[in-house]
C-alpha cells in the first residue's frame, strides 16, 4: 500500500475551450489559454492498494457517477491497478462553473501517479489529466498556461504548456458568485449539442486561433486592455454558440447580466475590468490588483458572494 496527497488549483480560461474534436480522448476543437488561481484548491489523497475501490467527496461517499469517473481515471494511470481509495475535498463550490473539475482531475492525476510509484512528468500528467476533464490539463502548472489543440489522433500533442509563471503579472480575478448550485447542462453535453446544432460553431472554431494569438501576445506584453478585450470576445463568442444551439443553452441568470453591465459601466469610468463566464452563471472579472476591491464592491450587491483571487502556483504532492 502506498499513499500520496496532491493539491491543485483551478484555472479560469482567458481564451476559451469549447468543443471537442474527439470525445473519448477529450481532444479540443480549439487551443486555449488560462490563468491558474491561488486560494481555491482541490486536495486529493489516493491510497494505492486499499481493501476495495472507494471514493469520498468533501467527507461523504461520492455519488456513483462521480466515483465511476474517478476510478476510470485511475485505470488510465494503470489498467492493472489494485483497489484504490480516493478522498477528495474542494475548498470551493463543486461543479458551479468554478472549474472544480480542472483542479480535481489535476490533483487526482498527480496523487495517482505518485501513489502508483510512477515517475512524474508534467506533460505526461497533463495528457492524462486532459482525459479526465479537458480543462484539467491546464491545472498542472501555475500562472498562465496554454493548452495546445494538437493535431494527432492519439492526443499526444494536446496538453498544457506554461507560458508565464504566477509572478509574471499581478492581476486579479474577481469571482462574482451568482449561485453555487450545480449546473443543469454539463460542459460535455453542452459542447456536443453546440457542435451538432449551432450555426455559429464553425465560425467559433475558425476565429479562435486569432483570439489565442492575441491573448498570448497580451500576456507577454502585460497589456490588460488587450487581454481583457480578447477574453471578452472569446467568452461572448463561446456563449453565442450555446445560445444558438438546439435546444439553446442559457447559463446566464439575471444577476449574471447585471454584473456584465456593472463591469461595462466601471470601464466607462476608467477602471480596467473585463468579464468572462464558463459553463455556469458566475462571472469572473479580470482586473489590476489595485482595482480588485473597487470591482468587488461594485458587483457585491448583485450577487451572493464575491471572492478576489490572484495567480496561483504549481500543484504540490506529498508521499506518506
Ligand atoms: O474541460 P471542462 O469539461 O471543464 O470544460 C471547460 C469549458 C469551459 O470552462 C467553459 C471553458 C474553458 O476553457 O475552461
Amino acid at each position: 500500500m502506498s499513499r500520496a496527497t496532491a493539491t491543485a488549483h483551478p484555472n479560469i480560461a482567458l481564451i476559451k475551450y469549447w468543443g471537442k474534436r474527439d470525445l473519448g480522448l477529450n481532444l479540443p476543437a480549439v487551443g486555449s489559454l488560462s490563468l491558474t488561481l491561488d486560494r481555491f484548491h482541490t486536495t486529493t489523497q489516493v491510497t494505492w492498494g486499499a481493501p476495495r475501490d472507494e471514493v469520498h467527496l468533501n467527507g461523504s461517499p461520492a455519488a456513483s457517477s462521480f466515483a465511476r469517473k474517478v476510478l476510470a481515471h485511475l485505470d488510465r494511470i494503470d489498467p492493472h491497478r489494485p483497489p484504490c481509495a480516493v478522498d477528495t475535498h474542494n475548498s470551493f463550490p463543486t461543479a458551479a462553473g468554478l472549474a472544480s473539475s480542472a483542479s480535481g482531475f489535476a490533483a487526482l492525476t498527480l496523487a495517482g501517479i505518485v501513489a502508483a510509484g510512477l515517475l512524474y512528468d508534467p506533460i505526461r500528467a497533463s495528457i492524462l489529466a486532459r482525459q479526465g476533464s479537458g480543462s484539467a490539463c491546464r491545472s498542472l502548472w501555475g500562472g498562465f498556461v496554454r493548452w495546445h489543440r494538437g493535431t494527432r489522433a492519439d492526443g499526444q500533442d494536446s496538453h498544457g504548456e506554461p507560458v508565464a509563471g504566477p509572478d509574471h503579472w499581478d492581476v486579479r480575478m474577481v469571482v462574482a458568485l451568482v449561485t453555487s448550485a450545480q449546473k443543469a447542462v454539463g460542459s460535455t453535453e453542452g459542447m456536443i449539442r453546440t457542435r451538432r446544432s449551432s450555426p455559429y460553431y464553425p465560425t467559433w472554431v475558425e476565429t479562435s486561433e486569432a483570439d489565442l494569438s492575441e491573448g498570448l501576445a497580451a500576456v507577454q506584453a502585460r497589456d490588460l486592455e488587450r487581454l481583457g478585450t480578447a477574453m471578452e470576445r472569446s467568452t461572448y463568442k463561446m456563449h453565442a454558440t450555446m445560445h444558438t444551439a438546439e435546444p439553446p443553452i442559457l447559463y446566464w441568470q439575471p444577476a449574471t447580466v447585471a454584473v456584465l453591465h456593472t463591469v461595462a459601466a466601471l470601464r466607462q469610468r476608467g477602471v480596467g475590468a473585463w468579464c468572462t463566464m464558463d459553463a455556469g452563471p458566475n462571472v469572473k472579472i479580470l482586473c489590476e490588483a489595485a482595482d480588485a476591491h473597487a470591482v468587488a464592491r461594485a458587483v457585491g450587491e448583485q450577487v451572493q458572494q464575491v471572492e478576489i483571487l490572484g495567480p496561483g502556483g504549481d500543484p504540490t504532492v506529498e508521499i506518506e
